[in-house]
């Protein structure tokens, strides 16, 4: 019994070891998930309850042993954190300071992805690749970037710093600095602050599944408007 309750104190120990490091390295990304999610109530609350950081941690210890060239080991820690945390950040993407993933459950980010610092992603957000293709092929995201819940980044594209993507869209294209980006295909909607106009014409916003459908329409009222001549 004396011997369960002193194996119980080193575990508890060195729990609490583990996430005073966690404070003082992370101290930086604690408190930047501070300031961008209003519903964070204090720093002990990110520090043992947020996933995005969780993962965060898992990543620097993998992408470490990943520089090694431990690639097993390293890819073995980012699969541990997946499944603890829903988030599945490559060992091999470079990372900058102050990464803020909020909620978290559904992200990805490839191997040769690039974020640069105080970027925010929120759930359900890919940067992926497009296709079979080798060497660098998933996205660089600058400095400052949001991308919101459900947005895929694709393919060895740059995001420019201090632009928005919005929920749900789909970029597969560049994106200059300080933009906004909606929908499928992604269209910038406001550049440095102000709108651009042809964005505002969401009736007309170039949807390829929707133009499929429309033409297959078109071609089935033909056919049966065909059918009754002689
Ligand atoms: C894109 C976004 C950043 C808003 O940017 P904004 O510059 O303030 O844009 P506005 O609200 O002025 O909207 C501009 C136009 O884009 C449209 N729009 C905004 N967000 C959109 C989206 N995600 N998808 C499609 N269209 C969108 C608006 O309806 C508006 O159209 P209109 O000009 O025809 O009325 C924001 O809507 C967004 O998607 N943020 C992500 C938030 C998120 O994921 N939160 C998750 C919390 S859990």
């Amino acid at each position: 019994m004396g011997y369960l309750i002193q194996i119980l104190l080193v575990i508890f120990g060195l729990v609490i070891i583990k996430n005073i490091l966690i404070a003082i390295f992370f101290y930086h990304e604690i408190k930047t998930a501070q300031k961008k999610d209003p519903a964070a109530k204090s720093f002990v609350e990110i520090l043992l309850l947020y996933q995005g950081l969780h993962a965060l941690v898992a990543y620097r210890v993998g992408n470490f042993f990943y520089r090694m060239r431990f690639f097993f080991l390293a890819r073995f820690i980012s699969q541990l954190a997946r499944w603890a945390t829903g988030i599945e950040i490559h060992p091999g993407a470079k990372i900058g300071k102050g990464l803020f993933i909020d909620h978290g459950m559904g992200v990805v980010v490839g191997e040769t992805a690039i974020i640069g610092d105080n970027v925010l992603l929120y759930q359900g957000v890919t940067l992926g690749g497009t296709g079979l293709e080798k060497g660098k092929r998933h996205p660089t995201i600058g400095n400052n970037v949001v991308i919101g819940g459900g947005a895929k980044v694709l393919g060895n594209i740059t995001i420019g710093d201090n632009s928005y993507i919005g929920a749900n869209a789909v970029v597969i294209k560049d994106v200059p600095a300080n933009s906004t980006v909606v929908g499928v295909p992604g269209r910038i909607t406001k550049q440095e602050g102000k709108k651009i106009d042809i964005s505002l014409d969401h009736i007309h916003v170039l949807d390829p599944i929707m133009q499929l459908i429309d033409d297959l329409e078109k071609r089935v009222e033909s056919i049966e408007k065909n059918k009754n001549k002689p």
